[in-house]
C-alpha cells in the first residue's frame, strides 16, 4: 500500500514527528510511507502551481493519507494551515474523497485535543474516511510500551484500509448563514480613561462585516485606539521551530522583519486588545495563525499578562466549539482577562451594534479594575503542563522560561506546602483505625469542610 505523509513540521524531515513515521516505515516495510514536506515548502507550494499539483496528484493515486504534524500553538503550524486553505482556494477537494485518513501527532499534549479536533474536521469537510487520531507525546518513542502501543494503531489503520472500513463523519459542514452587519445606531463613545487601546485584524477589502465591526468598535473608544491590520506588517515567514528564542527569547527573525517590533511596541504596552478575524475553514486566516506561531518568541512566558483581551469574529463560531475553546484557552493561559467575543452570526444588527458597545464599555471598565476573570481549567491544566515540562525535560533548551518561573514563583508544586504533607501524614495513619476512619467519613466529613469557611467568615 501506498500511504502518502502529509507532513506539517516546518523542519521538514529533520523532525521529530518524522521520527515517528520513520520508526513506522521501518516496521511496516510492505507498505510504502511517502513523506511530503508541506509546512516546510509551504511558500514553493503556493507560488508554483506544479508543486501543489504535484502533491495532489500523489494524493490521488494513494491508499491512504496520514496527516502527520507537530502541535503549534494549539493547532497545526501556520503553513500547513496554508496549504489547507489552498485545497479549498484551488478546489482541489475531490483528491481527499473518499480516502482512508488518519492523524498523528508529536507534542507535550497542550492542547492536542483542540489540533486533532480542527484536523478530523477537515477531514471531514473533505469527505475523507476517518480512521483515528494518534497523539504522542514528542518523546514517546523511546519507550517501549508506547512503541507498541504506536504500531498497533498504524496495524489497525493498515489493516482498515484492506477492508475498506467504513466510516461517519463526527462533525457536520458549516452551515454558512450570510448575514450582512450594518451599524444601525450612531457610535457613542465612551471615556476610554486614558487607556492604550490596540485593534488587530486581519481584514480583506471583501471582509465587509468584519471591518464594520472593527470600525464600530474603535468608534466606540472614542478613536482613541489604533487599528492595525496584520496584512501591514512586514512578517517574513511563519514560525521556523528553530528554538533560539528558548534562550533568551531573542527570534531567528530579530532585525530581519517587523514582527518583533510590532509585537513588542504594540501588543505588550497596550491594556486593551482587540482581535478581529473572519473564519477560514475550520479557525481563522493563515495570517492569524502565523501571528499566534510568531509570537512564540516570548516562548512559555504569558507576555499579555494581566491585559484586556476581546475578539471579534466573521463567521459561524457557534458550531466551532474547538475555536471558541482555543480563545478561550489562549486568553487564560496568558494570564490576560477575556472580556467577550462578539460574532457576526446575530442577523439582528441592532444587537450587534449592543454587544459592541457593551464590548467597549467592560474592556475599560475591567482595565481600570484590573479585572481578570478565575482561570477554568484551560489555564490552570495548560500552565501545570508547562511547569512540569520548564521544570524538567524543557529547562533545557527553555533557558528564559526556567529563570522567569523561578524567580515568579510559579514552580508551585504541591511538595512545598509543609503543613499539608504533615496533615496528609497524621491523617494518612489516623484512618487506618477503623472506629476513627467510621467516625471521619461518617459525621465530621461534611461539618470538617466548611469549618475552616465558616471561622474565616466569622472575622469577614
Ligand atoms: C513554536 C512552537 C509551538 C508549539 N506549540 C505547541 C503546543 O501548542 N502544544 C504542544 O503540546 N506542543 C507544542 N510545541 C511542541 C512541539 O509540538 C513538539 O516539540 C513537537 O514534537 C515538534 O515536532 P517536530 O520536530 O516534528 O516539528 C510547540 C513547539 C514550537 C516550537
Amino acid at each position: 500500500m501506498k500511504i502518502v505523509v502529509l507532513n506539517g513540521s516546518p523542519k521538514g524531515e529533520i523532525s521529530v514527528t518524522m521520527q515517528y513515521v520513520g520508526f513506522i516505515q521501518k516496521k511496516f516495510p510492505q507498505h510504502e510511507l511517502k513523506i511530503i514536506n508541506i509546512a516546510q515548502r509551504a511558500k514553493q507550494i503556493e507560488n508554483k502551481e506544479e508543486t501543489f499539483q504535484e502533491i495532489i496528484e500523489e494524493i490521488k493515486e494513494a491508499d491512504g493519507i496520514l496527516w502527520a504534524f507537530p502541535l503549534y500553538v494549539f493547532l497545526v503550524h501556520s503553513q500547513y494551515k496554508r496549504f489547507i486553505e489552498l485545497i479549498t482556494e484551488r478546489s482541489a477537494a475531490a483528491a481527499f474523497k473518499g480516502k482512508p485518513a488518519a492523524i498523528l501527532t508529536t507534542s507535550i499534549h497542550f492542547y492536542d485535543h483542540t489540533a486533532h479536533n480542527y484536523m478530523q474536521g477537515i477531514c471531514d469537510d473533505l469527505d475523507m474516511k476517518f480512521y483515528a487520531s494518534y497523539s504522542a507525546e514528542m518523546r514517546d518513542l523511546f519507550k517501549e510500551n508506547e512503541r507498541e502501543r504506536l504500531l498497533h494503531f498504524f496495524q489497525g489503520y493498515f489493516e482498515a484500509i484492506v477492508r475498506k472500513a467504513p466510516a461517519i463523519n463526527v462533525y457536520s459542514p458549516l452551515y454558512l448563514q450570510p448575514s450582512e452587519y450594518t451599524p444601525k445606531t450612531s457610535p457613542n463613545p465612551i471615556d476610554t480613561c486614558g487607556r492604550k487601546i490596540v485593534i488587530i485584524t486581519d481584514a480583506e477589502q471583501d471582509h465587509s462585516n468584519l471591518k464594520q465591526m472593527v470600525d464600530r468598535v474603535a468608534e466606540h473608544f472614542t478613536g482613541q485606539a489604533e487599528v492595525i491590520n496584520l496584512h501591514d506588517i512586514d512578517i517574513k515567514g511563519g514560525c521556523l521551530g528553530c528554538i533560539r528564542c528558548g534562550y533568551d527569547n531573542t527570534c531567528a527573525y530579530s532585525g530581519k522583519d517587523g514582527f518583533i517590533e510590532f509585537y513588542t511596541n504594540k501588543l505588550k504596552t497596550a491594556d486593551i486588545l482587540v482581535f478581529a478575524g473572519k473564519i477560514r475553514d475550520r479557525y481563522l486566516s493563515s495570517l492569524w495563525k502565523t501571528f499566534f506561531d510568531r509570537g512564540f518568541f516570548n516562548t512559555h512566558i504569558p507576555s499579555l499578562a494581566g491585559k484586556q483581551v476581546a475578539f471579534l469574529i466573521s463567521g459561524p463560531l457557534g458550531q466551532l466549539s474547538s475555536l471558541r475553546q482555543i480563545l478561550e484557552a489562549y486568553t487564560e493561559w496568558q494570564q490576560a482577562n477575556l472580556v467577550g467575543i462578539v460574532t457576526d452570526e446575530e442577523p439582528d444588527s441592532q444587537k450587534i451594534d449592543n454587544c459592541l458597545r457593551e464590548l467597549a464599555i467592560r474592556s475599560v471598565e475591567y482595565a481600570n479594575s484590573h479585572y481578570i476573570r478565575p482561570t477554568t481549567f484551560l489555564g490552570v491544566g495548560g500552565r501545570k503542563i508547562f511547569r512540569d515540562e520548564i521544570w524538567g525535560h524543557l529547562r533545557f533548551p527553555f533557558a528564559a522560561d526556567h529563570h522567569f518561573y523561578k524567580t515568579k514563583g510559579l514552580y508551585d508544586f504541591p511538595h512545598k506546602d509543609y503543613s499539608t504533607r504533615v496533615l496528609n501524614l497524621i491523617l494518612g495513619w489516623l484512618i487506618k483505625i477503623p472506629a476513627v476512619r467510621k467516625k471521619i467519613y461518617g459525621t465530621m466529613m461534611i461539618s470538617k469542610m466548611v469549618e475552616p469557611f465558616q471561622k474565616l467568615l466569622s472575622k469577614l
